[in-house]
């Protein structure tokens, strides 16, 4: 089968894509036939060498995909060949066929396209947990999103739309603004051209925002939280910009601010009832058509490398989407 395979963490560019032996169902597992797999920026960073988990050379990025059962091994009962699926996984899934844990499969809903049910998963998530769980996100407050046309970002806007919060979308360009604004938010930054800070002090009349949804770090992190209101939460979720702040802790003195880590992944093997029941709600806002995965380009698999370059220089808005038989 073809794969795209990291040989050695370096560049993004150093990926390539290879023949391999295809896998084989071991026991409690099945073998998926990949019809879709969205890219996330941890892959960006996990063929780099640069993210908390690196795995045994040589291996394919991809951490989710849609697809069909292909192959099924010894005591798995629930799962039959054909059936259409959604699976994450660590890492494996830019490739035509994974090998998943069958615990680890959910079943594909009928009006779910691949590419949207690749795209699903690991962003809505990431974003119900951090704004239900850790921000404990209340209905009336104001919600900043950083980088919110990313895939986190876009989630963090439709999800704190239906919590009932007024939603204020910050990001680097109009194209990218006008998507946010497509999927929900009230109101929308460029701070590329605007100063955050100013902005969001005339959006809120100088009260603040109660809680800020960061995805990017770098230089935005400390003016959203110095942006916050008495009470406020910064969500610390990830640092796109390739850099983690060093945040003054009297800001959090000032107006008893929390700055508060989000670690979906972790939490979700800690949580697995939770986790489930997350996954319920997030089927059925989608049957609702409340939340729609932003699955904005889908590519073959030979365009991968180019994919994941663009993912990882920030011009990419909402999500692609990786067609392994295309
Ligand atoms: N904590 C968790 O559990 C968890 C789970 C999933 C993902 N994450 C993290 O969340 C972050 C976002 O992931 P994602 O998949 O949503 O990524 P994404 O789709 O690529 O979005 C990231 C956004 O960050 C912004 N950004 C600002 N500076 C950037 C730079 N120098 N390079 C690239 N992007 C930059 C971009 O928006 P603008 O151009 O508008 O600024 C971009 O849209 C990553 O750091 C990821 O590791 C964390």
């Amino acid at each position: 089968m073809k794969a795209l395979l990291c040989n050695a963490f370096g560049p993004i560019e150093n990926l390539s894509i290879e023949e391999v032996a295809a896998p084989v169902a071991g026991p409690g597992q099945v073998v998926v036939d990949i019809k879709a797999a969205a890219l996330n920026f941890p892959d960006a960073l996990i063929v780099q060498g640069l993210y908390q988990v690196k795995p045994a050379l040589p291996f394919s990025p991809g951490a989710e995909f849609a697809g069909v059962i292909k192959a099924v091994g010894e005591g798995v009962h629930h799962l039959m060949l054909g059936d259409r699926v959604i699976a994450l996984v660590p890492h494996g899934g830019l490739a035509e066929h994974c090998v998943v844990d069958a615990r680890a499969i959910i079943p594909l809903p009928a009006d779910m396209d691949y590419a949207t049910g690749a795209a699903l998963l690991l962003t809505y998530c990431t974003s119900l947990h951090a704004l239900q769980d850790v921000a404990k996100l209340a209905q009336g407050e104001t919600l900043l999103v950083l980088g919110a046309a990313g895939g986190v970002g876009i989630a963090a806007i439709e999800i704190g739309k239906l919590m009932g919060a007024r939603v204020i979308a910050a990001a680097s360009s109009e194209a990218k603004l006008a998507l946010c604004r497509e999927h929900g938010a009230d109101e929308t930054i460029n701070y590329a051209s605007e100063d955050l800070r100013e902005r969001l002090d005339a959006l809120t009349g100088k009260r603040g925002v109660d809680v800020v949804y960061d995805a990017v770090g770098g230089a935005y992190s400390e003016p959203a939280l110095r942006a916050t209101a008495w009470g406020g939460r910064l969500l610390v979720v990830g640092f796109a910009t390739g850099d983690i702040p060093r945040i003054p802790l009297n800001l959090a003195l000032l107006k008893e601010r929390a700055i508060l880590g989000v670690y979906w992944g972790d939490w979700a093997k800690r949580n697995p009832a939770l986790q489930q029941a997350q996954l319920l709600q997030l089927l059925s806002w989608f049957r609702s058509r409340q939340i729609m995965p932003p699955v904005t380009e889908q590519v073959p698999l030979h365009d991968a490398v180019d994919a994941l370059q663009r993912m990882a220089s920030r011009q990419v808005r909402g999500k692609i989407v990786v067609l392994p038989e295309a």
